[in-house]
């Protein structure tokens, strides 16, 4: 059953779109506003990530995102989003702990918030266990491979990942076993176009690329970032479709002038007594 653009976006409808060789469409959102915005312009599936760690909090990196962040901004979320999937991203040390408190956490997301399944970085063997358990437990996983943003403190910096035939080899084989381990689609983050066709065509789950090129079967970005809201650097694979923080910038400086030069407020955004009130205050004033 392919998704139409009323009907909810379920999981096997996603997975759907890639036997059916139809593009998947991701987006980040982490707040009530852009969620809806997102949702009716028929994005499948709303990823609150943990991006909003950088883009919305202004942390450095993803690392000090807590589970109570990101419950507070899936809820919204989950309130404006009609038809698309959402997505919870579980953040830094929400999921090294024990099965049962990671198990836990992630149920948050569906019990608490209202998402429909939640996305884990990595695919280490303790990792892959975990992502058995929470299957078992009913709640569905996204995996994510290729530069992983949680493993910052590794590997020093953003960077491509798998262009080395190692480091690729590895790629291929952490995607395939989480494929194993029961996600229903995995996240490709920043590797090269040719290793994402290779990992697309071997996985019955769809890929999302993120920064890996367009054989992927979906796209996701950092809705930030496409629309130019963020003022820092931005990766080569972020197609920047609007200069929102142009916009807003200007907005603000033209409010600072007019509120400045007295032009703001002027009579049409003032209001006015009635005329029995202005002449009572008339007399009140000269008496
Ligand atoms: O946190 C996030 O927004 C993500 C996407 C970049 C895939 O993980």
């Amino acid at each position: 059953m392919a998704a139409n653009n009323n009907q909810r976006v379920t999981i096997p409808a996603l997975q759907s779109k890639k036997e059916n060789k139809e593009k998947i469409t991701a987006l980040t959102a982490y707040d009530f506003p852009i969620a809806r915005i997102v949702d009716d312009a028929g994005i499948d599936l709303v990823l609150v990530g943990d991006s909003l760690g950088m883009v919305v909090l202004g942390y450095d990196n993803t690392m000090p995102v807590t589970m109570d962040e990101m419950i507070h901004h899936t809820k919204p979320v989950v309130r404006a989003v009609k038809r698309a999937l959402v997505i919870g991203d579980m953040p830094y040390f929400s999921f090294h702990l024990s099965t049962e408190e990671s198990v836990f956490n992630a149920s948050r997301f569906i019990k608490e918030a209202g998402a429909q399944g939640v996305k884990i970085e990595g695919a280490s063997k303790k990792r892959l266990k975990l992502i058995e358990s929470l299957v078992e437990a009913e709640i569905p996983v996204m995996g994510h491979v290729g530069l992983t943003p949680q493993s910052i403190h590794h590997i020093g910096q953003f960077k491509v990942k798998g262009s080395e035939k190692g480091e690729a080899r590895k790629v291929i084989q952490d995607a395939v076993n989480l494929e194993k381990a029961g996600v229903f689609a995995v996240i490709l983050e920043c590797i090269p176009m040719e290793l994402a066709g290779i990992i697309t065509e071997k996985l019955k789950v769809p890929t999302i690329g993120i920064g890996a090129g367009p054989r992927c079967d979906g796209q996701i970005l950092v809705f930030h970032d496409l629309v130019g809201y963020s003022s820092g650097y931005l990766p080569k694979f972020v197609k920047k479709y609007a200069d929102l923080h142009g916009i807003i910038s200007q907005a603000v400086g033209k409010y600072k002038e007019d509120v400045q030069k007295g032009v703001f407020p002027d009579d049409e955004h003032s209001y006015h007594l009635k005329p029995e009130a202005a002449r009572l205050l008339k007399k009140i004033r000269k008496a």
